[in-house]
């Protein structure tokens, strides 16, 4: 043969894997909405970046016909490529090819990448499109998303993972995903469950559909297992980018700087107009965001699970922070067992990936009820208390209005490793709401009293003059600064700045032990 001819006989090779499934198929993928998985590759990554490895790999199952079953790039396509420049590896499952199934050799393919973007220390996007584990080969596709498995687990905290959810994605198959940092769906044509509806309705008799059980919106809005929803997969692989630009590549760097036009000393009178001062009257938090960060731009995270609090990417001077903020418009801003899940695994993440934390508090409380202690409000609310003590990236607080009692400590106060403590002169700092320690400590003045109606009111106040504001707390120093709200932004900043050196210390140990 000559080099011609070789080289000829390895493009026709190449051509045949680029088929996949072939053409019936793909129209077929098409039909749904979706795009192939070569196509969501290029469409994802910045043009003519992509190395493809593993292109010849092929499954060595013989049962159940196996051996007479051609699976071009077994059904899986890796390699790494950039995005805006950085480096990053990927995997995407070839529904077109036996379904997307993994099998051994589907899972070595992509333990390859992964144990690449662990080594480099660089981003791992894996596109799910599977009908789980190939069947027709038992125990070794078992084995497969076994060391899947274990190696999200080691490369958690090292570089960023991120899932993608684009067809189905059913039954040992979702726990990849939720091993991962972000998972991302995409509306109607994506599913995620343990169980699917047959088996539902086999073992319950319950019935629903396949979208109802585990689609995007179910997964955003209801379980919190997923993080973004988009509407198509173009915008979904937008979003995952966008999500990018705020992150590091792993865990021993900085996330990129992305300079800014926007004034540091920025003030903004506007503030105040957005914060009514009677603090049971509510607002949008996000809107008091918007108007301290860079060009008001937020990359929100968990929009539509417990939104009575918001968490976020934004930056300040370019550099990218984490924001954890209590949202007055959604049950006054309390906290509950969602809420203290969403918030506390976002602090972990960002102290993971050196992005420091800034706390936007008005908070009323712990949301109170039977369903709320039932369900282990206490175990739930402790996990935000363990991720800011245990979080050595720098931590700045910032208190608007209300920050009572067990939930202010819950949203890192001084005490809890907080490095700078910043409150507006309306905010309320004290150990509980003025209406509960009135009826507490002047129980005996109110039902003594002619009109305790009055007199409660009377009491209520004079609480709330002497202890909900900021100055008790700034007289003992657990407030740095109490500032004129229009200044926010460049206290803020500066803040920022001074902390940035910021390096300290945990007790050596295998690991911590956090409330789950
Ligand atoms: C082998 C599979 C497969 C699988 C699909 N295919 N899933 N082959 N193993 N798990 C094949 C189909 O036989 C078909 O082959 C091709 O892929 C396309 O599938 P269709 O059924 O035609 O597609 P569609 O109608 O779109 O339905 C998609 C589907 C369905 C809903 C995903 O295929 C399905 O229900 N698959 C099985 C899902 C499942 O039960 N998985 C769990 C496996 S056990 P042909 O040759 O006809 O084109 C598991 C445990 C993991 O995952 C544990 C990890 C810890």
């Amino acid at each position: 043969m000559t080099m011609e001819e070789k080289i000829a006989e390895l493009r026709s090779m190449q051509e045949k894997v680029k088929e996949g499934g072939g053409q019936k198929k793909i129209e077929k993928q098409h039909s749904q909405g979706k795009m192939t998985a070569r196509e969501r590759i290029e469409k994802f990554l910045d043009p003519g970046t992509f190395t493809e490895l593993d292109m010849f790999v092929t499954h060595r199952a013989t049962n159940f016909g196996m051996d007479k079953v051609e699976a071009p790039g077994e059904g899986v396509i890796t390699g790494y490529g950039t995005v805006y420049g950085r480096l990053v590896y990927i995997y995407a499952q070839d529904f077109t090819v036996v379904g997307g199934s993994l099998g051994e050799m589907h899972a070595k393919k992509i333990c390859k990448v992964m144990d690449m973007a662990m080594k480099m220390g660089a981003p791992c996007i894996g596109i799910n499109d599977s009908g789980g584990a190939r069947i027709q080969e038992g125990v070794d596709a078992l084995s497969g998303y076994g060391q899947i498995f274990y190696r999200n687990t080691l490369a958690s905290g090292v570089i960023p993972q991120i899932a993608v959810i684009m067809g189905p994605c059913a039954g040992g198959a979702v726990y990849s995903p939720a091993l991962m940092d972000f998972v991302f769906m995409v509306e109607k044509t994506s599913q995620m469950f343990i169980t699917g509806p047959q088996v539902i309705k086999t073992v319950t008799g319950e019935e629903v559909s396949p979208e109802q059980l585990g689609g995007a919106v179910t997964h955003n809005r209801k379980s919190g297992v997923a993080h973004f929803a988009a509407k198509t997969e173009e915008e979904c692989l937008e979003k995952i980018k966008e999500l990018l630009t705020y992150l590091p590549s792993n865990n021993m760097e900085e996330a990129p700087i992305k300079e800014t036009e926007d004034d540091p000393g920025r003030a903004e009178e506007k503030l105040m107009d957005i914060v009514p001062v009677d603090p049971n009257k509510p607002y949008d938090i996000r809107d008091v965001i918007k108007t301290v960060v860079d060009n008001g731009q937020i990359l929100e995270v968990q929009k539509l699970y417990a939104q009575n609090i918001v968490i976020c990417f934004a930056r300040l001077k370019g550099r990218s922070i984490g924001i954890i903020a209590n949202q007055p418009r959604i049950m006054a801003g309390c906290l509950d067992i969602n809420a203290s899940d969403k918030a506390a695994r976002f602090i972990r993440f960002c102290n993971a990936f050196n992005i420091p934390i800034i706390n936007f508090v008005d908070v009323p409380g712990f949301l109170p009820g039977t369903d709320q202690e039932y369900g282990g409000i206490i175990r739930h609310g402790a996990k935000m208390l363990h991720a800011y003590a245990e979080a050595t990236v720098p931590k700045i607080t910032l208190v608007i209005r209300k920050a009572y009692g067990g939930a202010y400590l819950a949203m890192c106060s001084r005490d809890l490793g907080a490095d700078q403590v910043i409150a507006w002169p309306c905010a309320e700092i004290a150990v509980m709401g003025p209406e509960g320690a009135a009826n507490i400590i002047f129980r005996k003045d109110i039902e003594e009293a002619d009109d305790p109606i009055e007199k409660r009111t009377e009491k209520i106040e004079e609480y709330r003059t002497k202890f909900s504001n900021p100055f008790i707390a700034a007289q003992r120093g657990f407030v740095d600064t109490v500032i004129d709200p229009a200044l926010t932004r460049p206290y803020l900043c500066n803040s920022l700045e001074m902390l940035i050196t910021k390096r300290e210390q945990r007790p050596a140990k295998k690991h911590n032990n956090i409330p789950l």
